[in-house]
């Protein structure tokens, strides 16, 4: 696989050969989760090298490519609406259209493209990323159209260029693929079965961006903390890190990373060591994403999440002796097929006692191919809609009293940029990653520094500088 690399870098130089003093442009969007936009700044790369340049501006762009996800509905009806507004680009000016991402992994919806939107160049998905470059070159060379799609998960590609869109945050993918197989859940279809990086190759990355002057790492994986389980127990080579709390560890001394994040991990494999490390290690920061999903056991039995939630409180009562001032945030899908009002109640109940910091809140969408798809007991649309906003408003209250939680407290904040709204502005985030906003001069930019808490808005605070 290795190999491939190098033959695309081939592909990349030939690109780039017949853009040469063209001033081509390029343009991503970006539909899915950090994985996927991780996925896009790899995209990114592939495309500069080639010769193009970025541009925010649709008209302008020689290359149009779209990064999709599946996960719900609403995340494939972004693409289709997209698509219809690009056909006159393709042809006014024949720009190249590529289409990438979960999404291109269903059969249904390359049928659908072919059918409707047949004026595509490429489609290729997340196991044939790294093959952009080829694709791009055979559409362009041969004006055929591309279809590069594999059924099998791509292995680990190392290597591949990357245009980062922060300077000072940076995500960093651990492992990829998911073996859990939630019943409402596609990933594990469209990104196949787990595998991860070696270790070197992940530390390799993390000391280089920290030498560019990073501050802070996002370790990303469908299941962060099954890192390397699969080669484990399958018995390939997994070198001496073999875990994630290994991982965490030898992460959390490298010099100039200051904050080490990671989403997700699942709460039924959120073992002692990785609690132990958490705590252990300062750089990693203390607010840990815990998707809950339910609060009903027996909805979670039938999303085959595989802990009750008894289990989920207890876990995360442990955590929160272990490790001081530890918050959580969680992702909660409201409306799967059979809840019962007091199914929910029991989700009310839960976040009332956990208190988290943020709830990324999802109403169910059926998904073909899961086994909830097919189960009889669907939850009617009003009930659904209702539910997600009795739930919006417990969370909406909780983030507003934690909030006020912070004034008058310090803060270590990592200065980002400018503020978009107010140019005498910086705004960051804490290690809780609460937005804050404050007056300051652009050198604090990139530097973590202390921000007393003066005053709460819902999605962000306010301070001063100390
Ligand atoms: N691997 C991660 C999350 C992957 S998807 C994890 O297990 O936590 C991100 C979130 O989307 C999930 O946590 C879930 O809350 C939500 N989600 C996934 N499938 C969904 C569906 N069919 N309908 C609504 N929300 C869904
Ligand atoms: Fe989907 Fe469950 Fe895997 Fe997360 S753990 S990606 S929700 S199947
Ligand atoms: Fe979407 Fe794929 Fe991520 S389906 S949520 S982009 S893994």
């Amino acid at each position: 696989m290795q190999e491939d690399i190098k033959i695309q870098k081939e592909y990349i130089n030939k690109v780039q050969k017949i853009n040469e003093g063209k001033n081509l442009k390029y343009i991503v969007y970006t539909m899915g989760c950090q994985l996927n936009e991780n996925d896009s700044e790899k995209i990114s790369g592939m495309l500069e090298q080639m010769g193009y340049s970025k541009t925010e501006k649709i008209e302008e762009a020689n290359i149009i490519a779209f990064n999709t996800c599946c996960v719900r509905e609403n995340a494939e009806d972004k693409l289709f609406g997209k698509l219809g507004e690009v056909k006159k680009y393709k042809e006014s000016k024949g720009t190249i259209i590529a289409i990438g991402g979960c999404m291109m992994q269903e059969k249904h919806i390359v049928e659908k493209l072919k059918k409707s939107y047949p004026y595509f160049d490429v489609v290729f998905g997340p196991h044939t990323l790294h093959k952009l470059p080829e694709d791009i070159y055979k559409a362009i060379i041969n004006k055929q159209r591309i279809e590069d799609i594999l059924d099998i998960d791509g292995e680990v590609i190392e290597g591949l260029p990357i245009k980062r869109e922060d300077k000072y945050k940076a995500s960093v993918a651990i492992m990829n693929g998911c073996n859990n197989f939630c019943t409402y859940c596609i990933v594990p279809y469209v990104r196949g079965r787990e595998r991860s990086r070696k270790a070197e190759d992940i530390i390799a990355e993390i000391k280089c961006l920290a030498n560019k002057g990073y501050k802070e790492i996002t370790l990303l994986g469908q299941n962060v903390n099954s890192y390397m389980r699969s080669e484990r127990e399958n018995g390939k080579e997994t070198g001496e890190i073999n875990s994630f709390a290994k991982l965490l560890k030898e992460i959390n001394k490298i010099e100039g990373i200051e904050r080490i994040r990671f989403i997700s991990p699942h709460p039924k494999d959120f073992t002692d060591d990785v609690i132990q490390a958490i705590k252990e290690s300062e750089k990693i920061c203390k607010i840990i994403h815990l998707p809950l999903q339910s609060g009903s056991s027996n909805i979670l039995k039938a999303m085959n999440r595989k802990y009750t939630k008894e289990q989920y409180l207890e876990l995360v009562s442990k955590i929160k002796e272990n490790i001081p001032n530890v918050v959580f945030s969680t992702d909660i899908i409201v409306g799967f097929p059979g809840e019962t009002e007091q199914d929910f109640v029991d989700t009310l109940d839960v976040v009332k006692k956990v208190n988290f910091e943020q709830i990324f809140m999802f109403i169910y969408s059926r998904r073909v191919g899961t086994p909830a798809d097919k189960m009889e007991n669907q939850i009617p649309e009003e009930i659904k809609h209702e539910r997600f906003n009795r739930l919006k408003e417990l969370a909406d209250s909780q983030v507003e009293q934690n909030n006020k939680k912070y004034i008058n407290t310090e803060q270590k904040i990592l200065v980002e940029g400018k503020s978009k709204t107010n140019e005498n502005m910086l705004t960051g985030r804490t290690d809780t990653n609460k937005v804050v906003n404050f007056e300051g001069t652009s050198d604090l930019i990139g530097k973590i520094i202390n921000v007393k808490i003066i005053k709460d808005h819902i999605w962000y605070l306010e301070g001063i500088a100390k």
